[in-house]
């Protein structure tokens, strides 16, 4: 079973941090005890999506810099969110690979499951985890540009040895498969080359409830795209069901 799992993808505005906030939740709603680190160093977007904007007053690059202990920088989850580190809210800040690699694997031993939000490309994220990393998950969307750059990254990832990846299809609605290029989601899990985990359709209610940091519809497609994702990850037989699109 995966327990340091991130998130990344080639290109941006996929829904990485959307995801692993769903799914951050999805692991707690299963009982279990999840942290979400966010590493978009002065991009910080997921206390928003939390419910926890203005709540963050250590981040990432505080613990790391050891101006604070990781205990007072994250924020503890409750009302069905997960524990929370924040990514430092300005660029500059040291996050360098080795000492997050040390942290991420002292910080894990507490917790069944650690979510890893990466900024989008192909430079720091990711592959600075490498070592750490029990399965990389590369989100991309159904368009063209979208699947060239998530298999940019699986590229990369088989070029450093490394095969634990697999793919989240999101932001999926029937009529933007029929409009586009992209007969179907086959194309896209080839177009990728990566083992599917996941289809997350396009879901309004689920974006607003981002929006507004509340937690997703419990009787939403999305939530429960995210709930079976989750499941499927902790190696139940969850059959990979795409009949609310
Ligand atoms: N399944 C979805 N349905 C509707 N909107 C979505 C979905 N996934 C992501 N979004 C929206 O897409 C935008 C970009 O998502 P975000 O998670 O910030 O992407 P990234 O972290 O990859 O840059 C946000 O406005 C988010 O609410
Ligand atoms: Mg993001």
């Amino acid at each position: 079973m995966p327990k340091i799992i991130t998130i990344t993808s080639g290109k941006g505005g996929v829904g990485k941090s959307s995801l692993c906030t769903g799914l951050s939740r999805a692991f707690v709603s299963l009982g279990e005890k999840v942290l979400l680190i966010e590493l978009d160093v002065g991009l910080r977007g997921i206390d928003v999506m939390l419910g926890l904007t203005d709540r963050v007053v250590y981040d990432l690059g505080d613990v790391l810099a050891g101006r604070c202990y990781p205990e007072k920088a994250i924020l503890p989850g409750e009302g069905g969110r997960p524990d929370y580190l924040a990514a430092p809210g300005t660029t500059g800040e040291d996050v360098s690979s080795a000492a997050l690699q040390q942290l991420v694997t002292r910080l894990s031993k507490r917790y069944d499951h650690v979510l890893i939000d990466t900024p989008a490309g192909l430079g720091f994220g990711v592959m600075n985890l490498l070592p750490v990393t029990d399965l990389a998950l590369i989100v991309a969307t159904p368009d063209p540009v979208s699947i060239r750059a998530g298999s940019k990254v699986a590229y990369l990832l088989q070029q450093q040895d490394f095969h634990r990846y697999g793919l989240l299809i999101n932001r999926v609605s029937k009529a933007g498969i029929r409009k586009s290029s992209i007969r179907d989601l086959d194309d896209v899990m080839d177009g990728v080359g990566a083992p599917l985990k996941g289809v997350i359709i396009e879901e309004t209610a689920y974006r607003l409830a981002l929006e507004q940091g509340l937690p997703p519809d419990e009787k939403g497609a999305a939530w429960q795209a995210l709930c079976c994702i989750a499941r499927r990850l902790n190696g139940e037989r969850v059959p990979l069901s795409i009949r609310h699109i």
